[in-house]
């Protein structure tokens, strides 16, 4: 498997590669893998047509192809820019880039705090800087019933909770979005419980999949995607990639969380995709991925099931959806 991207202390590629020859790398690589026979990364580096991965982080080598499918490749970007949900902006997709132009991302406090050893602030450059930043193309499936496939750039969960040492009693790891009703205009209505909150288990956040993004697309978060640092949980319903936290705490017990607060009929604390389980108002058994015309069917746990479904054996996913 293919990943190792470029440390965040490291120089950006951009920097040291004049620009022409920077922005004919992908082409590059792409015929590379081709001749060397990387398969699926050469297919998926070529898409999308006619599209340039921006110069924010060096992510030529990814993680995640192999998971997609002959009949799937990279969404548009356009969308995800442009696509959004991001309740503290408004409810309507077009709120979060119509409304976002003035949050402030930088400087940035992250709080780390609970049941853990090393509980501390660090400004957001100081919490990434020591790791290596990973591309992994990963599917966003919504409950909407939409989903895009989108090469996130982040660093691995798992890397980051070790290393401020839960302790035997942390089950659950909490995290928080800024509070900010100054820059973001829904957070003066009662639309949600502020500030939203995602939580997952203790192993499912050091499942190897569990990323904290700082890009997509190879270029940093815009402010409609969640910067400076959000979750990404690929298996799981879309809300629980909790957008711009400031803080991410250790917990003896499950959290009590945004949607599953609002409406917990409709939005369970698990929310893993499953098709077997609808939306009390839809089905939740096929998806519209954005740019096709076709609707296809949802895969079980998004198609990471041999990646997590370990994690729940023994569990009823009809009753803990
Ligand atoms: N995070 C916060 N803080 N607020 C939100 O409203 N929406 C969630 C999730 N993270 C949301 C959030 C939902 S419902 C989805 S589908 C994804 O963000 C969408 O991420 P994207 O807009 O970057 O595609």
């Amino acid at each position: 498997m293919l990943h190792r991207i470029t440390k965040a202390s490291t120089p950006r590629s951009y920097e040291i590669t004049p620009e022409p020859m920077y922005l004919n790398r992908r082409q590059f690589i792409a015929s590379a893998s081709a001749t060397i026979g990387l398969g699926p990364y050469s297919k998926a580096l070529a898409a999308p047509k006619g599209f340039q991965f921006g110069p924010d982080f060096n992510t030529d080598v990814v993680d995640g192809y192999e998971q997609l499918g002959e009949n799937e490749s990279v969404t548009f970007p356009t969308s995800f820019f442009s696509y959004n949900n991001f309740n503290e902006f408004g409810p309507d997709k077009r709120d979060p880039i119509n409304l976002s132009s003035g949050f402030i991302s930088r400087p940035w406090e992250i709080m780390i705090d609970g049941l853990c050893a090393k509980p501390c602030v660090l400004d957001v450059d100081d919490f990434v800087r020591p790791y290596t930043f990973e591309s992994r193309v990963y599917r966003l499936r919504c409950t909407e019933t939409w989903s895009m496939v989108i090469p996130w750039v982040g660093i691995s969960l798992a890397e980051v909770v070790k290393r401020f040492e839960p302790l035997g009693s942390c089950k659950f790891i909490r995290f928080e979005t800024v509070m900010r009703p100054t820059e973001m205009p829904n957070q003066n209505t009662s639309a949600l419980p502020w500030p939203y909150v995602e939580a997952l288990r203790l192993d499912e956040a050091l499942n190897p999949l569990s990323l904290l993004a700082v890009g997509a697309y190879g270029q940093s978060l815009l402010n409609q995607n969640g910067p400076p640092i959000r979750l990404v949980v690929p298996w799981k319903y879309g809300f629980k990639s909790i957008k711009s936290i400031v803080r991410i705490t250790f917990t003896a017990e499950q959290p009590r969380t945004a949607w599953n607060t609002q409406i917990p009929s409709e939005y369970g604390f698990w929310a893993n995709v499953n098709p077997t389980v609808d939306h009390p108002r839809w089905s939740q058994a096929t998806e519209r991925r954005i740019g096709d015309f076709i609707r296809r069917k949802t895969l079980m746990f998004n198609g990471y099931l041999d990646e997590v479904a370990h994690m729940y054996e023994g569990m009823d996913l009809q009753k803990h959806f």
